[in-house]
């Protein structure tokens, strides 16, 4: 069924998996992450930019391709459609009256009042249509869609205030993350994310998953990170495929030649990363 993400999160936080989001771009991103999550038994939450959103045609598109597939698909895994780094009120407000079950909103570059401001008014609007809310502290580094920032650590101090006076679902605490590809080893901030995790009590949420390695991975997942975003991984591997099927085929020229496989470069990809954070078998 399509569901909020708070029981989903606040299960894998009690049972210490992580639940993961799977950025989508376009039809054979839905299949493929909807396919793979069924075949895990894995619940599952699609991520949608507000740039992934315009290029399949607005939130509406967006909602009614996913309810068709999963009809058609006999979905049974839970499912949440979330809006990722929602960068307004009205911008997750349109995604709640499309039908998103989750936001985020990313109101982490702006001043710490501000952040409390927008926020408690998207959990209003969110929790009144039972839609569930991220929210972020700090910044991410990298590069993603049209979301920059530098590393700047998420305060302790004020993870637990903002959740404490937003009534948020799950919180991104900034700590060392990158969108996109890692120059070198991360470096992820544990001592911050396990005081963070305890303080506020609420499922915590890692960006940038793609280039983490499983024993950071696993160790996020101890100190009470239940909820990792992969986007980078799958456009890595997807346009590989298809990249070496054009090449192997100068004359083709059916797309679904070209896409149907790397649809399913997807989807292995997306069933490793639900072994790997421990929700394969879950649902
Ligand atoms: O919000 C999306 C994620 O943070 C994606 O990060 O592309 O580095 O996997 P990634
Ligand atoms: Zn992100």
């Amino acid at each position: 069924p399509l569901v909020s993400m708070k029981e989903m999160l606040d299960t894998a936080k009690a049972n210490s998996y992580a639940v993961g989001q799977f950025n989508i771009n376009n039809l054979e991103y839905i299949q493929a992450i909807l396919q793979a999550a069924e075949e895990e038994k894995s619940p599952v939450i699609l991520g949608v930019s507000e740039g992934a959103g315009k290029y399949m045609g607005g939130y509406g598109v967006v909602v009614a391709m996913v309810k068709s597939l999963m009809e058609a698909y006999g979905t049974t895994v839970p499912v949440a459609i979330h809006l990722d780094h929602g960068s307004s009120f009205e911008a997750c407000a349109k995604a709640i009256h499309a039908g998103f079950t989750s936001v985020m909103i990313d109101a982490s570059h702006d001043p710490f009042e501000q952040n409390i401001a927008t926020t408690s008014k998207v959990v209003e609007l969110a929790h009144f249509h039972g839609v569930s809310v991220e929210a972020e502290l700090g910044t991410v580094g990298g590069q993603e869609d049209d979301v920059v920032g530098d590393i700047i650590y998420a305060d302790p101090k004020e993870c637990q205030e903002l959740v404490e006076r937003t009534g948020i679902d799950c919180l991104a605490p900034a700590l060392g993350s990158v969108h996109g590809p890692y120059k070198g080893e991360p470096n992820l901030g544990f001592k911050e994310m396990e005081e963070i995790g305890a303080a506020t009590g609420l499922p915590l949420v890692l960006h940038g998953g793609t280039g983490i390695p499983l024993k950071d991975i696993q160790k996020a997942i101890s100190y009470g990170t239940s909820k990792i975003n992969v986007n980078t991984e799958n456009q890595i591997q997807q346009a590989a495929k298809v990249r070496e099927v054009l090449e192997a085929n100068p004359n083709m020229i059916d797309p679904r030649k070209y896409l149907g496989p790397s649809r399913d470069v997807i989807k292995e990809t997306v069933i490793g990363k639900m072994r790997e954070f421990g929700s394969a078998g879950k649902a």
